[in-house]
């Protein structure tokens, strides 16, 4: 099984597809294999597959939600709970990913509506462990994040034992799902926050199989491992180490909540707005360079000879250059609440970050982003953050999980 077909498992797209045919709403790279949800498909060598939702190209809108378990029962009943969740969701996305809005309760919002490329990720927070007394079987990987010179974190917005994220063409799909998954483990959970994202859809994409761009106007993603390459396989999936590693297929997912300070941009001119990230606006293209597909020349100069990509900009300071090779695979969302009660802005990106070890992904990136100096700090805020391991999908009547829980 080539890596394409490996990672492309993760797609999540169903048949009887809503997109026309080659169309590619969210861009990126070639448009991935219209493919069924990955539960049918043989596993490589031992190592499990990704779940849908991870890889591929990302449907327009995605709900985000994070959950707590329900409180009362210690570790026992915290880990029962957590198992009743677990096997409730995994079944409930297989049916969800064969069928459709269709396998959604009776007289749904979804009612007569097509897939519309819905797609359910589960993921395990490392507070679900330690109430469930499983402590012990943490992977290194789960470390928790440390914190970062330029956090503005508010506790509404932060951790979670579970997490969902529901991603569909479709925000009706999406939201009938959501209501339809969380129906089946309030029970046992309650909503800690929640998040819905956007992107461009495919009905206002001039080109679909363009790299989009976020609500600062920049086009974002340029730069990530592309779609069925064996570095994005390398990136996102947990590799077989030495030993048995429950993770291993899985990956791991780092949530930030960044409000974008949209007023403050706008107000700044076209030339300093390209000078913060390193790219042209209107192109994408690296400072210095042509085109928005050239490899990034951090040396390159100005007639002066100074540096085209200044020592500050966003695309210097995330540089795996820079970053002792640090990888990730970045698919995130926009979003927009509106307004707060004090007049300011509160929209930004629901920035996600996939890797098989957050600790050779976001977390060195990050942290000189935040002590660097990265120009655009002055322009973000990241209010809200989560680390969950998302496990990979189940085989043989197993459940999401289940090898942490057990
Ligand atoms: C590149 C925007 C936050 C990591 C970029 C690019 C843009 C951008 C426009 C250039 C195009 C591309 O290659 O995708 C933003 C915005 C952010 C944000 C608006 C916050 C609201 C972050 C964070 C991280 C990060 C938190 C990781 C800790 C990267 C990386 C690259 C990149 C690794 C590619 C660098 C390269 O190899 O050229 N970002 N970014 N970004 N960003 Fe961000």
């Amino acid at each position: 099984v080539g890596a394409a077909a490996l990672i492309g498992a993760g797609t999540g797209l169903g048949a009887g597809e809503a997109l026309s045919p080659g169309a590619d709403p969210a861009g990126g790279d070639a448009a991935p294999p219209r493919l069924r949800m990955a539960g049918s498909r043989a596993r490589r060598g031992g190592l499990g597959r990704l779940q849908p939702g991870i890889t591929g190209t990302p449907p327009a809108f995605a709900h985000v939600l994070a959950l707590d378990l329900a409180d009362g029962g210690g570790p026992d009943r915290a880990r029962e709970r957590a198992a009743a969740v677990l096997k409730a969701w995994s079944a409930a996305a297989d049916r969800l990913h064969e069928e459709g809005p269709a396998a959604v309760a009776d007289g749904a919002a979804s009612a007569d509506l097509r897939p519309a490329s819905l797609a359910v990720t589960v993921g395990v927070g490392a507070s679900l462990l330690a109430a469930a007394g499983r402590e012990d079987a943490r992977p290194d990987a789960m470390a928790d994040l440390p914190e970062f010179a330029s956090d503005a974190l508010q506790e509404q917005w932060c951790g979670g034992d579970l997490l969902v994220q529901v991603g569909a063409e479709d925000p009706v799909v999406a939201a009938a799902a959501v209501q339809h998954l969380l129906a089946r483990a309030r029970e046992h959970t309650r909503v800690r926050w929640s998040v819905r994202g956007f992107r461009r859809t495919a009905a206002a994409a001039e080109d679909p199989a363009a790299t989009p761009r976020n609500l600062m106007g920049q086009i974002d993603g340029t730069n990530n491992p592309a779609q069925g390459s064996s570095l994005l396989e390398r990136t996102v999936q947990v590799q077989p180490g030495a030993g048995p590693d429950p993770m291993a297929g899985g990956s791991y997912v780092v949530v930030r909540r960044i409000r974008m300070l949209l007023e403050d941009w706008f107000a700044t001119g076209v030339d300093h707005r390209e000078q913060v990230i390193g790219r042209e606006l209107a192109t994408g293209a690296p400072l210095g360079q042509r085109g928005a597909d050239a490899e990034v020349d951090l040396t390159a100069e100005n007639a002066d000879g100074s540096p085209a990509i200044g020592g500050h900009a966003h695309i210097r300071a995330a540089s795996p250059q820079n970053n002792l090779g640090a990888r990730m695979l970045r698919r995130g969302y926009s979003f927009d609440e509106g307004w707060r009660a004090d007049g300011t802005r509160d929209a930004g990106l629901l920035f996600m970050a996939w890797q098989a070890d957050p600790a050779r992904g976001f977390v060195p990136v990050q942290q000189n982003l935040a002590d660097s100096g990265d120009a655009l700090n002055e322009y973000t805020r990241h209010e809200g953050s989560a680390l969950f391991a998302v496990p990979p999908a189940p085989s043989g009547g197993g459940y999401i999980g289940r090898e942490l829980l057990e």
